[in-house]
């Protein structure tokens, strides 16, 4: 089992499509794979992946539902756990329930080989925790300016937090493989320049208009186009994240580690 938590500094960058599509090329390769949506703001993958999931993590979070109960099947083969805007009680969950869904969430990932985060943007704890709970982060940025910055202040927090992390880049909405690589180069240098490590390049997805039209028909372009540049950009990441190296091997198991990020809610509320 690995998990791997989809992450970006800067909103909008195409994290969701990109959990979704790469949990159906990895599923097209054979693996078992479950996309689970983290972003606790904007709670959208079910939404991107056409799905009509009838519950959510809100009727987990509300008791209503097990974890186990709302894996759904989704597009691809993928299994999918559907957010909900109510996923803030996270926050507000008092210590056996948390430890209970947590426990849920290790479950989760013993039955399945891959397990996806889909996160919010951004640096903020419920964010930062699924990142450092997860085997591995994929950091994505396109080649907007400010989705750079906001990439290097992600990686940054995160390494303050998890100085061993090992975060790979995607380049998202490329425009050619040269760009993407010569800004993920100059990522990579001020990252290297200012915290003495810098990500590790994972590849590209191109500016693709086939797949914004799938994207705007709420289907996942790697079923609806899958002889798009987008489709076949992903299926190239897919293939190097199961040849690439495993992430090192974690001292904790995945539970003891999403106990200890998620632990000072734990802590409070015992
Ligand atoms: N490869 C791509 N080519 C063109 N547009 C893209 C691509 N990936 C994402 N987008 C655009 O970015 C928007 C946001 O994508 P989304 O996955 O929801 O981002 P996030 O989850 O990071 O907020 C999409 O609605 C689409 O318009
Ligand atoms: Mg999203």
């Amino acid at each position: 089992m690995k998990s791997i938590a989809i992450t970006s500094g800067k909103g909008g960058v195409g994290k969701t499509n990109l959990s979704a599509n790469l949990g159906i090329a990895l599923s097209q390769l054979g693996r078992r794979v479950t996309v689970f949506d983290a972003d606790l703001g904007l709670a959208n993958l079910d939404v991107v992946l056409g799905a009509r999931a009838p519950y959510t993590l809100q009727h987990v979070l509300s008791g209503e539902k097990q974890l186990s109960e709302i894996v759904m099947s989704g597009p691809g083969g993928i299994g999918l756990v559907a957010g909900g805007s109510g996923v803030e009680a996270l926050v507000n969950m008092n210590g056996p329930q948390l430890d209970r869904f947590l426990t849920a969430i290790a479950g989760l990932a013993d039955d399945c080989d891959l397990l996806i985060f889909d996160t919010g943007a951004g640096v903020d704890d419920a964010v930062m925790a699924f990142c450092e709970a997860a085997d591995e982060v994929v950091l994505i940025a396109t080649p907007d300016p400010t989705s750079v910055v906001d990439a290097y202040a992600a990686a940054k927090t995160l390494w303050c937090r998890k100085p061993n992390a090992k975060i790979q880049l995607v380049m998202n909405m490329a425009e050619s493989a040269a760009q993407a690589e010569q800004v993920a180069n100059r990522l990579m240098g001020i990252c290297q320049q200012f915290l003495n490590k810098a990500p590790t390049y994972f590849g590209f997805v191109r500016h693709d208009s086939k797949a914004i039209q799938c994207i705007r028909t709420r289907k996942p372009f790697l079923l609806a186009a899958p002889t798009s540049m987008a489709a076949s950009d992903v299926r190239a990441l897919a293939k190097s994240l199961l040849t690439s190296e495993p992430a090192r091997k974690e001292p904790t198991s995945f539970l003891d580690r999403l106990r200890s990020v998620f632990g000072g809610q734990l802590k409070e509320s015992a």
